[in-house]
């Protein structure tokens, strides 16, 4: 069962940024829910994307919540530029340092949403303290820094795991990293509501093709596709 209903979140990591707005804005108009911007910093992640600027250029295009995805370490220093760069969702990674709490404090003393993500190694015990001081858990579903890889399947047992720890509560269970609509069935049958997609909307960059490809996956996930 999952208590929260479906969103679809595609990332502009697999955008085309030299028209980033129009790409925002054509993933709008094809029934995106949630904006997912992927920050990586080189360091936590083996890739360097974007910071708050870029996406405080695009937050004029839409009222779209933002949901902020923050592949960095440290990562405290740094919230309140994407606060004030209008995420309304702030996503920081259990492994990113030593004081996970503290950092989603920090998020909600901001007046934002937290969240946090685990890595396909970390085990979601990790998160059983923390749990009623969020309100997202995300499951990396691969190894994150890139976009266009395929899905681990084990992801599946951990997301069913997130569910269980999240209960009744009204959190979000996210899934990033390789979802298309031939699996968004199976992973919004596990117990996950929001379904991150990069490059199963954005591939090809054609903005003719994001509203099609974002209900093939809306309609797997809702089950109107098996
Ligand atoms: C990976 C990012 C993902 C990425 C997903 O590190 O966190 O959000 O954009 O891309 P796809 O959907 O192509 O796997
Ligand atoms: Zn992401």
């Amino acid at each position: 069962m999952t208590p929260l209903p479906i969103r679809i979140a595609p990332s502009i990591l697999s955008a085309d940024f030299s028209r980033l707005g129009d790409e925002v804005a054509a993933i709008v108009a094809g029934g995106a829910d949630y904006i997912h911007i992927d920050v990586m910093d080189g360091h936590f992640v083996p890739n360097i994307s974007f910071g708050a600027p870029i996406m405080k250029a695009v937050r004029g295009v839409t009222d779209k919540p933002f949901d902020c995805h923050l592949m960095i370490s440290p990562t405290d220093a740094y919230l309140a530029d994407f606060a004030k760069g209008g995420a309304d969702l702030i996503t920081v990674h259990a492994e990113a340092g030593p004081h996970l709490h503290r950092s989603l404090q920090a998020i909600r003393a901001l007046g934002k949403k937290a969240g946090v993500a685990l890595n396909p190694a970390t085990p979601v015990s990790t998160i059983e303290n923390v749990i009623d001081d969020v309100d997202l858990v995300l499951i990396m579903s691969v190894n994150p820094g890139f976009g266009g890889q395929s899905f681990i399947p084990g992801s599946l047992a951990k997301i069913r795991q997130a569910r269980a720890l999240i209960g009744g509560r009204a959190i979000d269970l996210e899934v990033d990293g390789g979802v298309t609509p031939a699996n968004a069935g199976e992973i919004a049958r596990a117990g996950a509501n929001v379904l991150v997609a990069g490059s199963s909307v954005y591939g090809g960059n054609d903005p003719s093709t994001y509203a099609g490809r974002i209900k093939a996956i809306r309609d797997a996930a809702t089950g109107i596709i098996a």
